[in-house]
């Protein structure tokens, strides 16, 4: 049973804390996850910052929370439990001193959330070990991108790992606390049938795409320094690709699913030089149509120039002998058409076609995973037109939908991950090895893009990302999968 503890978020009044972390603890509070006992506390580097606290909270709580979810009475209970401190998180004051008191008369569970800027999570474990705050039972958990490259990441690790032992160090990938991802594993590793449909043998390609329709959404300085690559591609998409990839582990247990994720990330085939230009695809959003309302390029909202990308295509190999020869096709952007994040397992043709032309020919089958906005598992096979006396084909899908069986669900991966941070349950979180392994890979890559003939291509906002990107797939007979126009093809 989940103990009553002290969650102290650095970084309190910034944005993801305000978006996310609280109404995720809210949402904890309404499903009576939050033991009695439990204080959650925001630093806050402003002294107005602290007196307009609450407001502040409360406004962001009722702009987020999905309709309904906001009860007036259930929040003003639940405010009792936060606090704002008055905090500089460089410097080692009284303020340091009087957070320090106030942790000790508390829970000994504690969770600290460096929900801050990379550059000072270093200082900021320094005080609180220089603090005395750290007992076994205390937990530090960390955002992404750790880094910005291989060498920034060992570093923060290591600075890190001066006050909390490897196990105390939650670095978060919210996708991992999304159900949805979740039940990857259980998808495959609770269903015998799919172990003989997972390999090379039986499988042409696979593809994931993580497609977002917002923009820069007022996080311009930290989008432009890390773009697409270090935002989606080394984080939640490699974790979504060991996820699908990956071996049984022999137990659920964070070491074993982790030992079987990093070998897909070390068998992951180098991209450097010029084989960056012809395996991966760097876009900028221009401006363009989003619903049929006009929106500025990535330039425009910058207010600058820029090279950074806003939409990355890649085809990655997996060196090893269930992936052998067989594609993942991963794409991520921004301003794209639609929001969905999606795998696909596009299984290889019919080893001979026994059907006339006339039939209307055979579509390969696909897995379709959908991650969200709603969750479901889809099967595209391929029927005969019933209502037909002469032999038509045509595909049609299984569809589990999940989001419809579990209708009161709702969604919340950082509740999750909080609540899995406070009952010290590390399954969900990214071991150091995993995080060096996967800036391994993609160090190579942003670095090939420096060179001038790999500067982002324009792509209108609303549309599916560069041109380049369909071609990545044209070339090899192939096509980005889109679940509706198969359908609708069919019908025409
Ligand atoms: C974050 C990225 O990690 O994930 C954002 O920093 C991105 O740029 C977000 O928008 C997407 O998360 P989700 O859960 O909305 O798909």
């Amino acid at each position: 049973m989940l103990k009553a503890f002290d969650f102290v978020i650095f970084g309190g009044a910034g944005d993801l804390a305000l978006r996310k972390l609280i109404p995720g603890l809210y949402r904890a509070y309404c499903n009576d996850e939050l033991p009695e006992g439990t204080r959650i506390f925001g630093t806050c580097r402003r002294q107005e910052a602290v007196a307009e606290y609450q407001d502040k909270v409360r406004a962001a709580a009722e702009q987020h929370l999905r309709k309904g979810e906001f009860v007036a009475e259930t929040w003003d209970r639940f405010a009792k439990m936060i606090h704002p401190l008055f905090l500089d998180i460089s410097s080692r004051d009284e303020h340091w001193d009087k957070m320090a008191e106030i942790l000790k008369s508390g829970n000994d569970n504690r969770v600290f959330y460096l929900s801050t800027p990379p550059s000072v999570f270093g200082v900021c474990c320094k005080h609180i070990s220089e603090s005395d705050l750290i007992s076994p039972t205390t937990r530090v958990v960390v955002e992404k991108p750790l880094g910005y490259d291989a060498a920034s990441a060992d570093a923060i690790n290591t600075e890190i790992g001066e006050y909390f032992d490897e196990k105390s160090i939650y670095r978060i990938d919210h996708y991992l606390g999304k159900e949805a991802v979740q039940n990857l594993l259980t998808l495959r590793f609770a269903n015998g049938i799919f172990e003989h449909l997972w390999d090379a043998k039986t499988i042409d390609h696979v593809q994931i795409s993580l497609c977002e329709t917002v923009g820069l959404e007022g996080r311009a300085s930290f989008y432009d320094d890390a773009g697409a690559m270090r935002d989606m591609v080394q984080n939640h998409l490699l974790q979504l690709l060991c996820l699908v990839a990956m071996e049984s582990p022999n137990k659920l247990t964070a070491d074993s699913i982790r030992s079987e994720k990093i070998k897909v990330l070390e068998s992951l085939r180098a991209l450097q030089g010029d084989a960056v230009k012809w395996h991966t695809v760097r876009g900028q959003y221009a401006a363009g149509e989003m619903d049929g309302k006009a929106v500025p390029g990535y330039l425009d909202e910058l207010g600058k120039d820029s090279n950074t990308e806003t939409f990355v295509a890649i085809r990655a190999h997996i060196d090893n002998w269930r992936w052998s020869k067989v594609p993942f096709y991963l794409r991520t952007g921004k301003r794209l058409k639609e929001r969905f994040a999606e795998i696909v397992i596009q299984y290889k043709d019919v080893s001979h076609e026994v059907y006339p032309e006339s039939a209307g020919g055979v579509t390969p089958n696909r897995l379709v995973i959908r991650l969200q906005p709603e969750e479901s598992i889809q099967m595209v096979l391929m029927s005969k037109n019933l209502e037909k006396h002469e032999t038509e084909l045509t595909p049609v899908v299984l569809n589990l939908n999940l989001a419809e069986k579990y209708k009161h669900f709702v969604s919340d991966a950082y509740k999750r991950l909080m609540l899995d941070a406070a009952a010290g349950d590390p399954s969900l979180f990214i071991h150091r090895a995993e995080v060096d392994a996967a800036w391994g890979w993609v160090d190579p890559i942003i670095e090939a893009w420096q060179r001038p003939e790999n500067k982002p291509m324009a792509y209108p906002a609303g549309s599916w990302g560069p041109e380049a990107s369909e071609e990545l797939l044209s070339g090899d007979g192939r096509s980005w999968f889109n679940m509706d126009e198969l359908l609708t093809e069919d019908q025409d």
